[in-house]
Order: C-alpha cells, then sequence, then structure tokens
C-alpha cells in the first residue's frame, strides 16, 4: 500500500534532520544524535502528542533541570533511575559474566570525600538496630585484594541521607575502609530500613499521577575500587524486605540480597567489634573484575 502523503512528510522530515547530522567529525557522537533524532520522531508518531501535551513535556523537563542543586539533588538521576535507564545502562555496560558481583544504580546521593574508617568502625552517629556487615573482596580468579577501599553509604532510621537531611551530622552512615591483608572488610553499622525516593518535585508528580510508590528496598550502597580491578557500584539490599519485587529504581538482583541475622551480646563478634548488646550480623564477599591488560 502507498503511504499517505502525510506519512511520507512525516519520514522525509525524519531523514533531514538526521542527514543534518551527517557532517559531525566525531563518528559516535553522529550515531548518537542520529539514534536520539530517528527514536523521538518515533515516539512522537506512535503517541501523537497534541502540542498543550508537548509543551507540558518541556514544562516538566524545564522543572526537573530547575529542581537540581549540582550537590545532593540531581531530579535528572531520578528520572532516569524512575524509568529504568539508569538501570538499561548499567545492564549494558556490565555483560561480561566472569562471576563479578553484579552491579546496581548509583542513584543521586552519593557524595565524594567522607572519613576514612578504620576496620569495624561505627558509621552510625544516629540511633538504628546495631550492625555488622563485614566478608571479603576477591579478584575475579580468586585472590584476596588487599588495600581495596570500600565508599560506603546508606540512610539513617528515618529514610533520609546525611547531606540530604542537614539536621544529621556530616559524615553520618557514610565512610571509607579498606580491606586488610587477607582482603577482609568490617562495617559497623545500623540495619538499613527501606524508604521513599524524593517525592518533592517533577519525579514525585509522575509517579502521583501514574499511580507508582516511590519506595526502594532496604539498602546499603558500594562503590569500591581496587587495583588495576573494575570499579564495582552496587547495593547490599535486606533479604525479606517488603519493596524487593516493587523497587521504585529497578535496582534489586537477587545476587545482592543479604540476611542481617540476630546475634546475642555473648557472641564473639560483639567482644571484637565492640556491640555491647545483641546486634545483626551480615556476611557479605564481593568479587572485582581484573581491568584487562593491552592486548587481552
Ligand atoms: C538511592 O538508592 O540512593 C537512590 C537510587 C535511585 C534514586 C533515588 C535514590
Ligand atoms: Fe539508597
Amino acid at each position: 500500500m502507498e503511504a499517505t502523503p502525510h506519512a511520507a512528510a512525516e519520514a522525509a522530515l525524519t531523514e533531514q534532520v538526521v542527514a543534518r547530522f551527517a557532517d559531525t567529525p566525531d563518528p559516535r557522537l553522529r550515531a548518537l544524535m542520529q539514534g536520539l533524532v530517528r527514536h523521538l520522531h518515533a515516539y512522537v508518531r506512535e503517541c501523537e502528542p497534541t502540542e498543550a501535551e508537548w509543551f507540558a513535556a518541556i514544562q516538566f523537563l524545564t522543572d526537573t533541570g530547575k529542581m537540581c542543586d549540582g550537590l545532593v539533588r540531581q531530579e535528572f538521576i531520578l528520572l532516569s533511575d524512575t524509568l529504568g535507564v539508569s538501570m538499561l545502562v548499567d545492564a549494558i555496560n556490565h555483560r561480561q559474566s566472569t562471576g563479578a558481583t553484579e552491579t546496581t544504580v548509583f542513584g543521586p546521593f552519593y557524595i565524594a570525600g567522607m572519613p576514612d574508617r578504620s576496620a569495624g568502625e561505627n558509621m552510625a552517629l544516629t540511633p538504628g538496630t546495631p550492625a555488622l556487615v563485614h566478608g571479603r573482596v576477591f579478584s575475579a580468579d580468586g585472590t584476596p585484594l588487599r588495600g581495596a577501599v570500600l565508599d560506603i553509604w546508606q540512610t539513617a532510621e528515618n529514610g533520609m541521607y546525611s547531606g540530604q537531611d542537614t539536621a544529621q551530622p556530616t559524615g553520618n552512615l557514610r565512610g571509607r575502609y579498606r580491606t586488610d591483608d587477607e582482603g577482609d572488610y568490617a562495617i559497623r553499622t545500623i540495619v538499613p530500613v527501606s524508604y521513599p525516593i524524593p517525592t518533592d518535585g517533577p519525579v514525585g508528580q509522575m509517579l502521583t499521577s501514574t499511580r507508582r510508590h516511590p519506595w526502594r528496598p532496604a539498602h546499603l550502597h558500594f562503590m569500591i575500587d581496587a587495583s588495576g580491578h573494575r570499579r564495582l557500584v552496587t547495593h547490599l539490599f535486606n533479604q525479606g524486605d517488603p519493596y524487593l519485587d516493587s523497587d521504585a529504581v529497578f535496582g534489586v538482583k537477587p545476587s545482592l540480597q543479604v540476611a542481617y541475622e540476630e546475634r546475642p551480646a555473648d557472641h564473639p563478634l560483639a567482644r571484637r567489634f565492640g556491640f555491647d548488646g545483641p546486634f545483626r550480623e551480615a556476611r557479605y564477599d564481593f568479587v572485582l573484575d581484573p581491568v584487562p591488560k593491552a592486548g587481552d
């Protein structure tokens, strides 16, 4: 069947815009821009927004940008996360299955330059259920990695991160731990809680008007660096959390779930790590991918 004159003109417009990028010297930038135009035009062709709807979309993106402060509020990351795009970018960038620990979203609440902490130091300056999170860091071939740096962040019991919640002391529930000569790490903290992502901006309005909930299952964030290895950005999720199946940002993977087991006050680890009552213990070993050497 012949395309209608409208369809032909609309398709010609797309090709004209694509062609306008043909002289982009950087081939990667050219591909990214031409792909963007094709897919954006296909979206418009499929959904046929009215002019008022398209203006509302532009207003939404404008409001999203205005909500960003460059420090702890990054509404565009939230948008990418809640649309599942962050996890799709993560997935296509970690397709190799070398046995390395799986990755998940970075999120908008990391703060660089947090305190260096000694093994087993308590990073919780606010109350919660005391917990020990410990284990080892290995290279993919099973060699323990000494001196690996584990940069950690988690929310307080009120579901807010220090920095986001200015009432919390600086560095609360954040810190940089290092593995010892055997590749062991130990973090004293509180059991993470589930919390809603911020809903006071455009992304919150999008969730409300589409009847989506904003909750993330309880988790502890890790960014792990070891010499000669790919950086690992991941979380440990609390086993049994009610939001594991409906994370607002689609970040959960079964391999990243960990149990926080109850331990009594007279447990050997209590003395070693200074707990003066019952606590929870979570154990998890991380595996990092070596950076391929030139020629590999
Ligand atoms: C977080 O886990 O900190 C997070 C991730 C994505 C969006 C919002 C928060
Ligand atoms: Fe988080």
